[in-house]
């Protein structure tokens, strides 16, 4: 059976895309599947840095997709996570050395490949855009509690809704005590602007800048609470959609609740 092709986008640049590609990627592999993640930020590759694989780099998207090289040769075995493997992005190329025909081919050898092909979108909506989105079954577009993410979360959406591609939303960076102060959009509050299907909400968390600096997965770290939200995401994208989606909540409304339910004031 052919797999499927997950393209994790967002239109604003630095929201998340390449921290949401590299946990998602180990979680749903950690579950079994024989996932692929592939950078098409071509130029600025960042996904192999994250995930600690830079250096065994040989090959790369554009070699794979010109034919220069067989996607086995493309594709580096993560060591640590069974079952996934990464096609980095090319340094030397700009996002025009590759066009939408070839990413339709090179989509259907992934999928006879793999069972699910993350694809790691570069920000804009222009050629990169266009290559990554072609040949997706599926979209998770990633948007920070700001206004400007939410624009540009929404343009790309129509985007996707033109493509036939009905998006899931995660909100990444969530900082709960502003949202509860009333200093942050709430996830509510962009569902209601965004009319997509929320699939996962992500804090803000120390831990995802100690995983980039290491390349130690986020999902394998476990007292992170990022790493968890990606892990819940990964059960539902594996059909496990009674996994609820969990609302973070501040330190403070958490002892708050406590007090309550002992009956204590304060
Ligand atoms: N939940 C989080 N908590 C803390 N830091 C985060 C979180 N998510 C992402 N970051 C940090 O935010 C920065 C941008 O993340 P990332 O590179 O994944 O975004 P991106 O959307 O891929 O960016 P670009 O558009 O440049 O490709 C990184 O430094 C990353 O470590
Ligand atoms: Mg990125």
């Amino acid at each position: 059976m052919d797999g499927k092709i997950i393209v994790v986008t967002s239109g604003k640049g630095g929201v998340g895309k390449t921290t949401a590609t590299a946990s998602l990627g180990a979680a749903l592999a950690l579950e079994g599947n024989k996932v692929a993640v592939v950078d098409m930020d071509i130029g600025l590759r960042n996904l192999d840095v994250v995930m600690g694989l830079e250096n065994r780099i040989v090959f790369n998207v554009v070699d794979a997709v010109k034919g220069n090289c067989k996607l086995k040769q493309a594709a580096i075995k993560d060591r640590r996570v069974e079952n996934l493997y990464l096609i980095p992005a090319s340094q030397s190329d700009n996002k025009d050395v590759l066009n939408p025909e070839e990413m339709v081919k090179f989509g259907k050898m992934l999928r006879r490949h793999f069972d699910i092909v993350l694809i790691d979108c570069p920000a804009g909506i222009e050629r990169g855009f266009e290559n990554s989105v072609v040949s997706a079954d599926e979209a998770l577009v990633i948007c920070t509690p700001e206004v400007s993410a939410v624009r540009d979360a929404d343009r790309v959406i129509g985007l996707l809704y033109a493509r036939s591609i009905t998006p899931k939303l995660i909100v990444n960076r969530i900082i709960p005590q502003m949202v509860e102060n009333g200093d942050m959009l709430s996830h509510t509050d962009m569902v209601d602007v965004l009319s997509i299907e929320l699939i996962g909400l992500v804090e803000m968390d120390d831990h995802v800048v100690i995983s980039t600096n290491t390349g130690m997965p986020l999902v394998l770290q476990k007292n992170s609470k990022a790493g968890e939200a990606f892990r819940r995401i990964a059960m539902r994208l594996n059909g496990n959609t009674d996994v609820p989606i969990q609302v973070p909540q501040s330190q403070k409304s958490i002892f708050k609740k406590i007090r309550n339910k002992l009956g204590i004031g304060g």
